[in-house]
């Protein structure tokens, strides 16, 4: 049987990002794969999260991770930290991972500029270098930023997984894996690490969108909907979405606010409501308030079994310890058996 893994960082609640760009495609593969879902706990110290809110954070994920339907049964789910080979295979894949390649990632661009508090102004990245090598700044950037992509290729081939699902917005980092994955490979001569690849139930990478006018929904884009909100904020998130005046010509092409409009409706509501939605634009007889209301219901529909479901696994701290320590037994024996592997082809005692 073929693995799989993927990780959410427990940054806050679980969004519909997260839900249709990862958890959705985790429940249909759970009954067909050798699953491993984490919590990338240590991914999220690149914030420094107060321990009491990362605890906090870790128990949301595990909890909404279990109400979206991942059952421990048929997946392993456990936290990062809990596997300490991760870290292990993390070091020795840190020392062929090159510092130029890693400081050229996107995301790392980005983050970094978080990090020094500089607004990105034009598409030149020297802002970045010139600040992250400049003494006087008081901010700096983190190696464990910097380190990020070869702490995710660990999370994946430590377990050999061949497929990771993910959203579009990994791809980068996807691309990172594999060739972290070849260079084992071909620094020691061996066929060991298979090259992992993204994967997607629907066939193309997704990138559900903010409404908030453009780009992605994320929860630093601050125009996250939560699977936790209930039916009165998701309302007003979604009535507050950027639209226009409406199309002045028929079949004229949607302006990006609109276009995701579309396409969330698209993900939360049935065909035929997408359909009576796309004609009336392409009628320019379009009213977007209604088709907010609407968008908002069929959110709203979707979220609430969810939402119950999370506030009853929250309230089972034993249930969910239960579940994190069988995770952790199992992935833990599955990375050992890596590492022993590893350590062997390095040139160490394996054990
Ligand atoms: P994270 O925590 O940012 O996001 C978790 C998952 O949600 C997906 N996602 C989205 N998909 C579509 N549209 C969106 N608007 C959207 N927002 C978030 C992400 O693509 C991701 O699949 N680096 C990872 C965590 C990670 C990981 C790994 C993933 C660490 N190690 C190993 C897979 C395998 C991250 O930051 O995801």
């Amino acid at each position: 049987m073929e693995t799989v893994v993927s990780g959410i960082r427990p940054t806050g609640n679980l969004h519909l990002g997260n839900y249709f760009g990862a958890v959705k495609s985790f429940l249909q593969m759970q009954d067909e794969y050798n699953c491993y879902f984490f919590i990338a706990d240590w991914h999220s110290l690149t914030t420094h999260p107060h321990p009491e809110n990362l605890r906090k954070s870790v128990k949301t994920i595990l909890s909404e991770y279990l109400a979206c339907g991942i059952d421990p049964e048929k997946a392993t789910i456990y936290m990062q930290s809990d596997v300490r080979e991760v870290a292990e295979l993390y070091l020795y894949l840190n020392m062929n991972a090159g510092i130029g390649e890693l400081m050229r990632t996107a995301s790392f661009k980005d983050k970094a500029r978080q990090q020094l508090h500089i607004n990105r102004d034009s598409n030149d990245d020297s802002d970045v270098e010139k600040e992250i090598f400049n003494e006087g700044n008081k901010h700096s950037v983190s190696a464990g930023l910097l380190t990020y992509p070869t702490l995710m290729a660990a999370d994946i081939i430590i377990h050999k997984a061949l497929k990771v699902p993910v959203g579009k917005d990994q791809e980068q980092n996807m691309e990172m894996a594999r060739r972290f994955a070849r260079r084992f490979n071909s620094t020691y001569n061996v066929d060991f690490f298979p090259e992992p690849a993204s994967f997607h139930m629907s066939a193309k990478a997704i990138k559900v969108p903010g409404l908030d006018g453009s780009g992605k929904m994320g929860k630093s884009e601050g125009n996250a909907i939560y699977l936790v909100d209930d039916e009165k904020t998701i309302k007003k998130k979604v009535m507050k979405a950027v639209s226009d005046a409406g199309p002045t010509e028929p079949n004229s092409i949607k302006p990006e606010p609109i276009a995701n409009l579309f396409t969330m409706m698209e993900i939360v509501s049935t065909k035929d409501t997408y359909d009576y939605f796309n004609e009336k634009y392409n009628n320019c007889e379009i009213r977007y308030g209604d088709m907010k209301k609407q968008l908002a219901e069929d959110i709203n529909s979707f979220c609430a079994p969810i939402r119950e479901r999370i506030l009853d696994i929250a309230a089972n701290d034993d249930y969910l310890n239960r579940v994190a320590r069988m995770g952790a037994e199992r992935a833990s024996e599955n990375a050992a058996k890596t590492l022993r592997e590893v350590r062997e082809i390095i040139g160490f005692r394996a054990d």
